[in-house]
Parts: C-alpha cells; structure tokens; sequence
C-alpha cells in the first residue's frame, strides 16, 4: 500500500509549533479517534467505527468510500452531531461537538423533501428569517435555483419533479444557506448513470464558486476520485481508515471525461488496489 509521507527538517521547534497552530486554524473538522459502539438486538456490542482520525481543512471536496456497512453515515452523523460517540472526539472550528451541529449541512442518505412544499419553500427551509432579510432570501433562492438548473420549476410541488430534479432540490436545500461545512450521504446513490454525471458536474461548479468544505460518502470509486480532493477509505467491520488518496487532479475538473484527465488513473489504480486487497480479489482472475 502506498502512502505519500511528507518529511521535512526543521531547525526550530518554536517555528514547528507556530505552523502546528496554523495548521489547526486551516481545520474545520477535526475528528481524532472517534469511536462509536452500538448495541445489537441481543444485547451485544457492535463496535461500527474504531478509532477513526481524519482533519478536513476549509474548502477541502473529500470523499469516504468503503463496503457496506462500514460506518461511513455513522461518521457522518457523527460529525453533524447527530449521534454521540463512544470515544475519542470531533471538533468544528476547534470547539469540541456536543448534540447537533446545527452548523453544518447534511444530506441523508434518505434524503427527501418536504412533499407538502414547494420546491422553492423546500429551498428556503434553511434560510431562517433572523439570518437573512426578506431581499437575501429572494436573492440565496434564485441563485441556487439557477445553479442547479431549477428555474422555472419554483412552485412545483416534489411529486411533480423527476428523480433527479428532487435531489438537485435536496441538495440545493443544504447549500443555500452557506453552511461551511457540508455532509453528503450517497446524494447519487439511486439516479441512472447520465443524470448523475450530470448532477457531479453540476455540484463540482456549484463547489468552485462557494468553496464549502465537503464531505461526501459514495461506494462509487469512479464518483470519490472525480470529486475529490482526498479519498478516503474505511475498512469492512469494524470501520478503520485504511488509507487516504491525494487526488492531484486539476480543476475544473471535467466529469464527462474525467478517464482522460491527467491524473485520474493513477489514483483510481490506487483506489483500487486498496479495494482489490479488501475484497480479496486476484489480478486478472474471475474466481
Ligand atoms: N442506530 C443503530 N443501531 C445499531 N446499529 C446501527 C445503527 N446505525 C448503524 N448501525 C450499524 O452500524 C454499522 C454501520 O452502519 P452505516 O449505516 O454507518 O454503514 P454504511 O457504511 O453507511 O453502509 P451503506 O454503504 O450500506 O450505507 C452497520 O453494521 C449497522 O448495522
Ligand atoms: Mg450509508
């Protein structure tokens, strides 16, 4: 398994010191051995996640890829606050996670709109009257709506969208109100192929102009390599990082053809030698 190592000397330890502190200010998310057990229906304990360390500077697109059931919406909801850790600790913005984290954006893996509103309503759910005048909320509204190629569907209700119009909605819904942080779940998981590519090209433009930091679970290693700039990846049971892949693609990034950018193989190769020694798989070998 390869892992780029960054070593360097230094002469003092004071400077060491004052880049750690740097360093630590450029992190939104900081999660250090984070721990989570669950109880099975017997009674039992189920450790999901072991120990899991991961910092996540401002603006960084990274991406949490591993076999199912591994914990990565366990770490998700970890991070959002949403469940409590057994271990170890989670900060944002250097303040230590208690109960929700209303800061952050989260999209379940679910995610569904609101069916008794309409898609703008749905749109605006987040952008609460204190935060934003009446003017701002219009303005948030109709950038967005444009980003994700809504316009004209504002006052259709989500029964009355496709598929992937719904989940453009859902995902519009987290960003409009500028979250710094934002959680994805499998946003992709259920659309055909096409609509995906083009909703990842979409939310790739949509991240160039707002450089939200983004952490988005997918179990599709061709999406975590075109999105990211770091993958990583969690083991099977208990769920570990097994490693983290720099992405040193170029952006903008063109998803449509994202197999012929420089780059991409070798980290995809990576990705999935990681994959291959997971699953157990042998080169060239259908059994
Ligand atoms: N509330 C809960 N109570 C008990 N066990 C849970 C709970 N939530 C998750 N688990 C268990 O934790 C493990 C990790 O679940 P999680 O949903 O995080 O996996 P995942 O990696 O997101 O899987 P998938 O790719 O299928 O979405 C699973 O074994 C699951 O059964
Ligand atoms: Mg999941």
């Amino acid at each position: 398994m390869e892992r780029s190592h960054q070593v360097a000397t230094r002469e003092s330890s004071s400077r060491d010191d004052a880049e750690k502190a740097q360093g630590a200010n450029r992190l939104v998310i900081q999660v250090e051995n984070a721990t989570k057990i669950f109880q099975t229906p017997d009674q039992g304990r189920m450790i999901a996640l072991e120990r899991i360390t991961l910092n996540v500077p401002y603006g960084e697109f990274v991406t949490v890829v591993g076999p199912s059931g591994c914990g990565k919406s366990t770490l998700l909801k970890l991070i959002a606050g949403l469940t409590p850790l057994s271990g170890g600790r989670i900060l944002y913005q250097g303040s230590e996670v208690r109960g929700l984290n209303t800061k952050v954006g989260y999209v379940p893996q679910e995610s569904k709109l609101f069916p008794w509103l309409t898609l703008e309503e749905n749109v605006a759910f987040g952008l609460d009257s204190k935060r934003y005048s009446k003017q701002q909320r219009e303005h948030q509204l109709r950038h967005f709506i444009n980003l994700a190629g809504l316009t004209g569907f504002e006052k259709y209700y989500p029964a009355q969208l496709s598929g992937g119009m719904g989940k453009r909605a859902s995902i519009i819904r987290a960003l409009a109100y500028e979250p710094p942080v934002i959680l994805m779940d499998e946003p992709f998981g259920p659309l055909d192929a096409q609509t995906r590519m083009v909703l990842q090209d979409e939310l790739l433009k949509i991240w160039e102009q707002q450089r939200q930091t983004i952490i988005f679970v997918t179990h599709d290693l061709v999406e975590a390599v075109a999105l990211a700039d770091r993958v990583v990846v969690i083991t099977h049971r208990p769920g570990r990082v097994k490693d983290v892949i720099q992405v040193p693609m170029q952006r903008p990034r063109n998803i449509f053809e994202i197999h012929r950018q420089e780059g991409f193989d070798e980290a995809y190769g990576r990705l999935w030698n990681i994959f291959r020694n997971e699953l157990n798989i042998r080169n060239n070998s259908n059994g």
